[in-house]
C-alpha cells in the first residue's frame, strides 16, 4: 500500500526567508502605529500587538462565521494578521498540492518555457497567496534542476485593493532577494471581482489559481436568470443523508441549481493550457460540498470533457460526486508541521499548533492536456475510517461515481482520506459479504429487532412465538416511510 502524498512536506528554502523575515518586516513596516517602530525588527512586543487581530479573524473564519462575513480586508488591522498567520497558513495548503500533483505544475513550466511567459491568473488572489507558494516552487524547482527561468507573470484579481497592493509588494521583495528572479515578475493588479478575467484576459494562461474565494459572500456573480443546468448538478443546499438502507441515495435532493461561478469559469477554462484550474476551498462541508457540486457542472463542458484525465486531483473517476450533498463531504488532511518562528508563535497564541493541513481541492487539467489516471484496480481512500452502529469491522469510504464505495478493515491498518490503496490487499476486505448489514439503524429496523428478540426469548422459554402478546410489527407503507425520511434529513 503506497502513501499518496510525502509523509513530510519538504517546504522549500526560501519559504523560511518568507514567513520570517519578509513577511514580518513588511507588516511592521507598514502597519505599526507608531512610526518610530517601523525600522526595527519584529519583535515578541509585535507578536502580542497584531495577534489581538488574528485572534479576531480566526473567530470571523470559523464554521459559525456571520452570514454577511465583513469586507475584513478594509480594515488594515485585518490586512496585517492575515498576512502574518493565514498567508502562510494557506500558503502552505497551496505547496503540499503543488508537491502532490507535481506534474501539473510541470505542464505549466512546460507551458511558460513554449510561449516564452507563464502566466498566471489568481483568482480572489488577496495577499497573491497562492502565487506566492508557486514563485517558492519555481525557485526551488529552478535550484535543483540548475534552469532559468522564463518571465513571470502573475494577474491577480480581488475586490479589494489593498490586500493585492501588499501582495504585490510582498512578491517584489521575493523577486528582488532571489538572483533567479530578478526582473523575472511582473505583477498586474485588477481591483474587480474575479468573473471579469474572463472576459479581460484573452490570452491563453499557463495556471489559474483560485483559493478560499467560493466560499466568500459575494464571490459569486448574481444572476436572478439562472436555470438548473448540467449533467448531475447539485443545489448548494443542504441535501439528504444515507438512505433507510444505510446507503447513499441515488437521485434525491432539492432540484440542481446552477452555480454562478460557472459560466465566467467555462470562459477561463477555455483559455486554460498548462496546469489548468486549481480550487482550494476549506475542509468543512459546505465549501467542500459546493467545490463538488461545480466539478459535477464543470465536467462535460466545452473545455472540460467528461474524463478522469480531466482531472488532476482528487477525483480518479469523472461521474457524478456523491459527497456534493449528504453527511459526507470530500476533504483531505495531511499530517504537516508548518515551518517558520512567528508561525509557530501565533498558532500557539491560538492554542491551534496544527499538526495537520485541511483542504478540499479541485485541479482541472486543461483542455487538450490528459492527467493520469488512477489504475483501475485502486482506490482512493475518502474517510478516515468509521464504524457503524451493529458492525463489526470499521470501513473507509473510498471514492466512486454515484455512490461511495466502502472497504472493510480486516487488520488494523493505518488508513486515512487522501491515500491511495489497493483493495485486494489482506487488510482490506472488499465486499460487505460475511459483515454485519451496514447503515443506522431506522424505528422500523428497531422495532424488528426488537420483535425478533423476543420472538427468540419465547422460543428459549418454550413458548410459541405466537403467542406473543406483541404482533410483529407491520412494514411501514409508502407514505410513513417517507414521512419517516424526512424527520431523519430534518436531524
Ligand atoms: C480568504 S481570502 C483568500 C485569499 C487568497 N486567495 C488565499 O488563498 O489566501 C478571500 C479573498 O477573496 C476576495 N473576494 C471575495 N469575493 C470576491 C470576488 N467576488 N471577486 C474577487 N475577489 C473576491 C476577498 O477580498 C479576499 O481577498
Amino acid at each position: 500500500m503506497k502513501p499518496s502524498h510525502p509523509p513530510d512536506l519538504r517546504f522549500p528554502p526560501a519559504w523560511n526567508w518568507l514567513v520570517d523575515e519578509a513577511i514580518p518586516s513588511y507588516v511592521k513596516g507598514t502597519y505599526s502605529p507608531d512610526e518610530r517602530w517601523r525600522d526595527k525588527p519584529f519583535s515578541e512586543k509585535d507578536a502580542q500587538f497584531f495577534f489581538r487581530g488574528i485572534a479576531e479573524l480566526s473567530d470571523l473564519f470559523t464554521e459559525d462565521r456571520p452570514k454577511t462575513l465583513p469586507a475584513y480586508f478594509r480594515h488594515p488591522k485585518f490586512r496585517s494578521a492575515y498576512l502574518l498567520y493565514f498567508l502562510p497558513l494557506q500558503a502552505a495548503k497551496f505547496l503540499s498540492l503543488y508537491l502532490l500533483h507535481e506534474p501539473a505544475l510541470e505542464a505549466m513550466f512546460q507551458h511558460g518555457q513554449k510561449t516564452g511567459t507563464l502566466r498566471i491568473v489568481d483568482l480572489g488572489a488577496g495577499p497573491g497567496t497562492g502565487s506566492l507558494a508557486l514563485t517558492l516552487w519555481l525557485l526551488d524547482r529552478a535550484a535543483r534542476e540548475d534552469t532559468e527561468l522564463p518571465p513571470i507573470e502573475f494577474h491577480w484579481w480581488d475586490t479589494d485593493r489593498s490586500i493585492l497592493q501588499d501582495g504585490r509588494a510582498l512578491l517584489e521583495r521575493l523577486g528582488s532577494h532571489f538572483p533567479r528572479l530578478r526582473g523575472k515578475v511582473t505583477i498586474h493588479l485588477h481591483a474587480d471581482p474575479w468573473w471579469r478575467a474572463a472576459s479581460t484576459l484573452q490570452e491563453e494562461t499557463s495556471l489559474i489559481l483560485m483559493g478560499h474565494v467560493l466560499n466568500e459572500k459575494g464571490s459569486r456573480p448574481t444572476d436572478k436568470g439562472s436555470r438548473p443546468t448540467g449533467r448531475g448538478s447539485r443545489s448548494m443546499d443542504r441535501g439528504p443523508d444515507l438512505d433507510e438502507d444505510g446507503e447513499f441515495p441515488l437521485e434525491a435532493g432539492p432540484a440542481p441549481t446552477r452555480d454562478l461561478a460557472l459560466a465566467p469559469l467555462e470562459t477561463l477554462m477555455s483559455r486554460a493550457r498548462g496546469g489548468g484550474l486549481l480550487c482550494v476551498e476549506p475542509a468543512s462541508r459546505i465549501p467542500s460540498q459546493q467545490l463538488s457540486a461545480l466539478r459535477d457542472q464543470l465536467l462535460g463542458t466545452t473545455s472540460v470533457p467528461e474524463q478522469a484525465s480531466s482531472i488532476w486531483g482528487p477525483c480518479p473517476h469523472a461521474g457524478r460526486c456523491p459527497l456534493s450533498t449528504g453527511r459526507d463531504w470530500c476533504h483531505f488532511s495531511l499530517p504537516t508541521h508548518v515551518p517558520g518562528k512567528w508561525f509557530k508563535d501565533f498558532s500557539r497564541r491560538l492554542s491551534a499548533e496544527r499538526q495537520w493541513l485541511k483542504f478540499s481541492y479541485l485541479w482541472l487539467a486543461a483542455p487538450g492536456t490528459r492527467a493520469p489516471v488512477l489504475q483501475q484496480h485502486l482506490r482512493l481512500v475518502v474517510s478516515e475510517p468509521m464504524r457503524r452502529p451493529g458492525e463489526r469491522l470499521p470501513f473507509v469510504l473510498t471514492c466512486e461515481p454515484e455512490r461511495p464505495g466502502r472497504l472493510w478493515l480486516r487488520l488494523p491498518v493505518d488508513v486515512h482520506r487522501g491515500q491511495v490503496v489497493n483493495p485486494k490487499e489482506p487488510a482490506f476486505a472488499a465486499s460487505s459479504a460475511g459483515v454485519p448489514a451496514v447503515g443506522p439503524a431506522l424505528p422500523q429496523q428497531l422495532a424488528q429487532q426488537d420483535y425478533q428478540k423476543r420472538v427468540a426469548k419465547r422460543r428459549a422459554e418454550g413458548k410459541t412465538p405466537a403467542a406473543d402478546s406483541e404482533a410483529k410489527p407491520k412494514r411501514l407503507g409508502k407514505r410513513q416511510r417517507e414521512r419517516l425520511k424526512r424527520q431523519r434529513d430534518k436531524t
